[in-house]
C-alpha cells in the first residue's frame, strides 16, 4: 500500500499560522501537480465538519460545556480523518492540515481541563485510530507577546475572547506534546520573520520528503 506524508501545522493564537499556510500553499502550487497535495483546517474541511465549525466557533447561543465542545471538535476531526485524510494519504497524497489533535491536547485539555490529557490522547485514539501527522510544525509565540499583537483587533471567535491566563495554559499544553511526541515536532520561534519561518518549513518539508521518496510532481514511492 502507498503511504503519503501528512503534516500538521499548529500554534496559540496571533502566531502567524494563517500566513505560513498562505506561503506553503503557493510553495506547493509552484512545484506540485493539484492532485499531489491536499490542504485541510480543523475544525472543518468537510461540509459537515465546516457545521460542526460555525457551531463551536460562533455560535451566540447557549455556552456549550466544556464537554460538549470537545467532543464536537472530535466529531469534526472523525469526519475529516476519516472521509478526506486517510483516502488522500491511502493514495499516497501529501496532506497539510491546518491543526489536529495537538490542539484538542492544547485548548480542550491543558486549557479548559475538560478531561486529563493522556484521555484525550485515548479518546482520540478511538475516534480517528492510528492516524497521526508525520511531521508538525509548532509556531511557538509567548502568550504574551501574541496578546501585544492582537492588541486593537477585535477577537474573531469565542477562543480568541479568552484571556492570557487561557493562553498561557495553551502554551503549556503544546510543550506538553511537542514533548511527549517529540519525534515528529518541529518547534519554530514565531517571532522570527514570516520569510524566515516559510524557510525552515520548506527546508526540513523537503528533508522530510526525500525520506518518503516523494518527488516533485511525481507521485510518491514509497510503498509499504
Ligand atoms: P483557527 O482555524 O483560526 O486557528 O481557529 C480554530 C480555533 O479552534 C482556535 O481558536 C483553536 C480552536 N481549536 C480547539 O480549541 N480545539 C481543537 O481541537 C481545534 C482543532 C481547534
Amino acid at each position: 500500500m502507498k503511504k503519503g506524508l501528512f503534516i500538521s501545522i499548529e500554534g496559540g493564537e496571533a502566531c502567524g499560522k494563517t500566513t505560513q499556510v498562505r506561503m506553503l500553499k503557493k510553495y506547493f502550487s509552484d512545484n506540485f501537480n493539484d492532485d499531489q497535495f491536499m490542504f485541510l483546517r480543523e475544525p472543518g474541511g468537510t461540509p459537515l465538519a465546516e457545521e460542526i465549525r460555525k457551531l463551536l466557533l460562533h455560535y451566540n447561543g447557549e455556552a456549550p460545556l466544556p464537554m460538549t465542545e470537545l467532543l464536537l471538535y472530535c466529531a469534526a476531526r472523525c469526519q475529516i480523518a476519516n472521509t478526506k485524510i486517510k483516502p488522500a494519504l491511502n493514495k499516497g497524497n501529501i496532506v497539510i492540515a491546518d491543526r489536529f489533535y495537538d490542539s484538542t491536547i492544547a485548548y480542550q485539555g491543558e486549557a479548559r481541563k475538560v478531561m486529563s490529557k493522556s484521555d484525550i490522547l485515548k479518546l482520540t485514539k478511538l475516534v480517528i485510530g492510528d492516524l497521526r501527522p508525520d511531521l508538525t510544525f509548532y509556531l511557538k509565540l509567548s502568550p504574551a507577546e501574541a496578546f501585544k499583537r492582537k492588541e486593537g483587533l477585535e477577537p474573531l471567535d469565542r477562543i480568541e475572547s479568552e484571556g492570557l491566563e487561557f493562553h498561557n495554559a495553551v502554551a503549556k499544553g503544546y510543550d506538553y506534546i511537542a514533548q511527549k511526541e517529540s519525534d515528529r515536532f518541529c518547534i519554530i520561534d514565531a517571532s522570527l520573520s514570516p520569510e524566515e519561518i516559510s524557510k525552515i518549513i520548506i527546508n526540513k518539508i523537503e528533508e522530510k520528503m526525500k525520506e518518503f521518496n516523494i518527488n516533485k510532481e511525481n507521485s510518491i514511492d514509497k510503498e509499504l
